[in-house]
């Protein structure tokens, strides 16, 4: 197999090539004036097995069509098969109509994806399983939680409380009690879907004097773990933790975050930034091995 190293995770991708042994495949990218996206392949993959590393958060459009672009090249330039490895895959949030008139857009996606020579993909924590089975070709999510929970205990946080922030993330919070040990539970929001408002409560929680890490797969503007510290805070936690699996972390997320009282933010690199401290590369290179 080869590493195809995708403009948006490069350095994922080097990681996955150090721990895997595989080969690289450097990619050129350039950008026009007007936006579009240029990418070229630097090595041969006749006859390979490649795996494109690319995730698809902002800019996702250019991200996905880079994807698309070197799926193609691989395919061109006589890859024998194409596996995308797409830590954070755009757009799985609208897997389904949720109003009438809505598209499906990852469905939209898969199709393209499929059109572009990927015969199968691998993500990440997608929002939800039923996003994944729009692709009409292989598909896994797989998850990254254990690998935000051991980051915890290595910071000394055995027995933490893994709060989820709604009842949708209570696997998520599961799955760090397993590696954490202590309890886990689950806060209750609610979304208008016309407004987009969200209201969050926590009736019967107790968290008092203790430690807590909200875990979600998401942090997008922030607002979803703003309102869940609020309530631990007036529950009288004594510490308060968070880590998601993709921090997009819009705009002045990460300050309102931490105005509400909580001690660290923690993601993966499935979003490049300085919050991710947790690479996906174990993850990711095992399940390449496996391939
Ligand atoms: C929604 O169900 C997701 O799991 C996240 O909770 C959500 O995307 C977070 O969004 P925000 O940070 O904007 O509240």
């Amino acid at each position: 197999m080869k590493i195809v190293l995708g403009p948006s995770s490069r350095l994922l991708g080097e990681r996955i090539a150090e721990l895997t042994g595989f080969g690289k495949v450097p990619v050129v990218l350039r950008i026009f004036p007007d936006g579009e996206s240029y990418v070229r392949l630097e090595g041969s993959v006749k006859d390979e097995h490649v795996a494109i590393v690319q995730t698809t958060c902002s800019p996702q459009d250019s991200n996905l069509m880079q994807l698309a672009f070197l799926a193609n090249a691989a395919k061109r330039n006589e890859a024998r098969k194409v596996t995308a490895v797409v830590p954070y895959l755009a757009y799985a949030r609208q897997d389904k109509m949720f109003l009438e008139g809505e598209n499906v857009s990852i469905e939209t996606i898969a199709d393209m994806l499929k059109a572009a020579g990927i015969d199968e993909i691998i993500t990440v924590n997608i929002h939800a399983e039923n996003a994944l089975r729009h692709f009409l070709f292989p598909a896994k999510s797989m998850s990254a939680i254990s690998l935000l929970a051991e980051y915890f205990v290595g910071k000394g946080c055995e027995e933490a409380f893994a709060l989820a922030p709604d009842k949708g993330a209570l696997y998520i919070a599961e799955q760090a009690k397993a590696v954490l040990g202590g309890e886990s539970g689950n806060l209750e929001k609610h979304r208008d879907r016309y407004t987009g408002q969200t209201t969050q409560t926590g009736k019967h929680l107790n968290v008092k004097g203790k430690t807590v890490i909200i875990f979600d797969d998401i942090i997008s503007t922030g607002g979803t773990i703003v309102g869940a510290a609020r309530i631990l805070k007036e529950k009288g936690a004594e510490r308060v933790f968070t880590a998601c699996v993709h921090g997009l972390l819009i705009g002045d997320a990460e300050k309102r975050i931490l105005d509400a009282g909580v001690e660290e933010i923690v993601s993966t690199d499935s979003v490049p930034g300085k919050n991710s401290k947790v690479s996906l590369a174990p993850l990711l290179s095992e399940a390449l091995k496996a391939l």
